[in-house]
C-alpha cells in the first residue's frame, strides 16, 4: 500500500535519504527543512512526483502551517518522522541560556508545533517516530559539552511517552529512537574527525522501513539505536 508520510529535516544526512529511500519504494514523501535547493535536489533524485518539498524553518508558526496545508493537499497522512534537529557543544559553564532555549525551540517545540498541527490530519493506524539520541537516553555514555543538546533529545523521549498514552485511543502510535553516531554533517560539528560506523544511507534505510513496520511490533517505546552499549 503506497502511504504518505512526513520526513522533517529533510535536506541532508539521515532524513535525506530517510525521504529518499521512502520514495524509492513509491511512497509519497512531504520532505521538509528550511534549505530550499537541499529539497529540489532530493526531488531531483527521487522517482518524479513521490516528493513534495516544503520549505520551513520548524521554529515559525506559520511556516508549520505550510506542511499541514501540503498534507491535506494529499488527503491526510501516514506517518510522521521529527528527524531534524541542532546540535550544540560548548561546556556546561559556558553555554548560555539563549543556546539552551534554540535547542529546545528547534529539537523539542519544533515537534510540538507539528504534531498539533498535524493530529487532525492523522488517522487510526498512524504512526509518529520521533528522532532522538543516545546523548539523552537515560543511562548512556554521556560526553562534555553535549547538556543542551542531552538535555532536549532526554525531553524528546519523555514527550514520545507521553503522546503515546495520549493518543492510544486514537490508534496512533507513537515510538522513539534514540539513535547513535551517524556520519553526518551534524557529527561532524560536534565531534570533528571522529569516524562513525554508520553512514546516513544505512540509518536513512533502517528508520524508513521502522517509519512503515515499527508500529506493529512497537507502541510508545524508545529504541536504542547504536551499535556501542549504551550503559
Ligand atoms: N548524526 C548523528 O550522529 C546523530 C546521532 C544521534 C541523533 N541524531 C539525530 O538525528 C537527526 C538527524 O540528524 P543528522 O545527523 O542527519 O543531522 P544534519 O545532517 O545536521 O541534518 C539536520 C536536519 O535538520 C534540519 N533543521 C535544522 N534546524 C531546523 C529548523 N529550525 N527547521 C527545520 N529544519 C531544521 C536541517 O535542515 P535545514 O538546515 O535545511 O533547515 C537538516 O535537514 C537529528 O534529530 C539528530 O539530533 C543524529
Amino acid at each position: 500500500m503506497i502511504k504518505t508520510i512526513i520526513v522533517t529535516g529533510a535536506s541532508r544526512g539521515i532524513g535525506y535519504q530517510t525521504a529518499l529511500k521512502l520514495s524509492n519504494q513509491g511512497h509519497n514523501v512531504i520532505a521538509t527543512a528550511r534549505t530550499e535547493s537541499n529539497l529540489q535536489k532530493l526531488s531531483a533524485d527521487a522517482p518524479s512526483g513521490t516528493i513534495t518539498p516544503v520549505v520551513a524553518d520548524l521554529t515559525d508558526p506559520d511556516e508549520i502551517q505550510n506542511i499541514a496545508e501540503a498534507a491535506k493537499h494529499l488527503n491526510g497522512i501516514d506517518g510522521l518522522i521529527n528527524n531534524a534537529g541542532l546540535v550544540h557543544r560548548e561546556s556546561f559553564m559556558e553555554t548560555g541560556i539563549d543556546s539552551f532555549q534554540r535547542l529546545m525551540d528547534v529539537n523539542v517545540y519544533g515537534i510540538v508545533r507539528l504534531v498539533q498541527a498535524l493530529k487532525p490530519l492523522m488517522t487510526e493506524g498512524s504512526h509518529i517516530l520521533n528522532i532522538s539520541s543516545m546523548s539523552g537516553y537515560q543511562g548512556s555514555l554521556k560526553f562534555p559539552g553535549l547538556s543542551a543538546y542531552g538535555a532536549a533529545k532526554a525531553a524528546v523521549i519523555g514527550l514520545s511517552e507521553v503522546l503515546s498514552a495520549e493518543f492510544a485511543e486514537d490508534k496512533i502510535s507513537v515510538n522513539c529512537l534514540a539513535i547513535g553516531a551517524v556520519q553526518t554533517e551534524m557529527l561532524s560539528e560536534a565531534f570533528p574527525g571522529f569516524e562513525a560506523p554508520v553512514s546516513p544511507e544505512q540509518m536513512g534505510g533502517y528508520v524508513a522501513d521502522f517509519i512503515l513496520n515499527g508500529h506493529q511490533f512497537y507502541n510508545g517505546k524508545v529504541l536504542p539505536v547504536a551499535l556501542n552499549d549504551p550503559s
